[in-house]
């Protein structure tokens, strides 16, 4: 568990699959075991990180409604899932008003947002900034802490380059709500050193890390979703690179890590316990097996 100033972070966090506004996604909705999840995220008080939001609507490449675009998240063998989604989303405002209702329902759920550094960092950064303000406006009290998506891997902008970015983008943010608990998503591309600098200028935790590119997970395979990409790998094939960039980063950096990536099951949350994260999150296996990420809810979280 991470413990703030005003909030906490469970041990257990679950990370995009219940959308935009934390509630759940249509038509996941629909499966008992996805709804057992939600009941069991709400009795447990469990953190749940929303969907990346952008400043303003943004159409990306998956759209739920067009099955044309349903290509862009896909099954690999091996138990792993590739998507290049894109961040489709309504925008901030709709997405807070999202969050709120999600609140009003004992949700706790802390926005995730996307600075589009494809635009230029000054536009970027005050997209951000306007964003922030949009969440503290709708949500009051309930907006403590933010995660920053700096590691998508499926978007134009190249997560190796923004490093400078993200720390403006971060520092701004830092100065301007110093009272905000400021989470970092990285990305295994990223070297050890951004996370250094992340930790020094204040951010409070970083969750390590998103998808991971599929030129990674496999070097030799062409991406079915190359045309736009390639896409990030979830689950299974990237549990052990993932693990390995986190042992190393355990090494350098004291702050509070939320790791995650490849998580399938209760042993794979006792692996990365055991490195040292404080806390673990999971995507794919609320999507594919909710039953048992709830029954893990319960456990860690209960
Ligand atoms: C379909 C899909 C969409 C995702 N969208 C986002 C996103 O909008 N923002 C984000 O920070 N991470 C996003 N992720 C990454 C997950 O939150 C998680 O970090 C990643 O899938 C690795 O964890 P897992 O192996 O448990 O799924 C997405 C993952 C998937 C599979």
């Amino acid at each position: 568990m991470i413990q703030a100033k005003n909030g906490r972070i469970s041990n257990i966090v679950i990370s995009t699959a219940l959308g935009l506004g934390g509630r759940g996604i249509f038509p996941y909705t629909l499966l008992p075991g996805y709804r057992r999840l939600l009941r069991a995220a709400r009795e447990t008080e469990s953190s749940i990180l929303a969907k990346s939001a952008t400043r303003h609507k943004r159409s990306g490449n998956f759209r739920a409604w067009n099955p044309l675009t349903w290509k862009y998240i896909r099954r690999l063998p091996g138990g792993g899932m590739l998507n290049a989604y894109g961040l489709t989303n309504p925008g901030a405002e709709a997405c807070a008003r999202e969050i709120q209702v999600g609140a009003t329902q004992g949700l706790q759920v802390i926005p995730n947002l996307y600075p589009e550094f494809a635009k230029g960092t000054v536009l970027a950064i005050n997209d951000t900034l306007a964003a922030v303000e949009i969440y503290r406006r709708i949500l009051g009290p309930d907006f403590w802490a933010l995660e920053l998506n700096f590691s998508c891997p499926n978007s134009e902008e190249a997560i190796r380059d923004n490093v400078a970015q993200g720390l403006k983008c971060s520092r701004d943010v830092k100065e301007k709500y110093p009272g905000l608990f400021l989470i970092a998503k990285i990305s295994i591309c990223h070297p050890h050193e951004f996370a250094q600098e992340l930790e020094s200028l204040g951010v409070q935790a970083l969750h390590a890390v998103n998808t991971i590119p599929f030129a990674m997970i496999y070097p030799q395979k062409r991406s079915p979703l190359a045309a736009v990409g390639g896409g990030g790998v979830a689950r299974r094939p990237a549990f052990a690179a993932a693990l390995q960039y986190n042992t190393e980063l355990r090494k350098k950096v004291s702050l509070p890590l939320i790791m995650g990536c490849g998580v399938r099951n209760r042993q794979d949350i006792e692996t990365y316990l055991d490195i040292g994260a404080d806390a673990v999150s999971f995507c794919t296996l609320a999507l594919r097996r909710p039953q048992e990420a709830a029954e893990i809810i319960l456990k860690f979280n209960g």
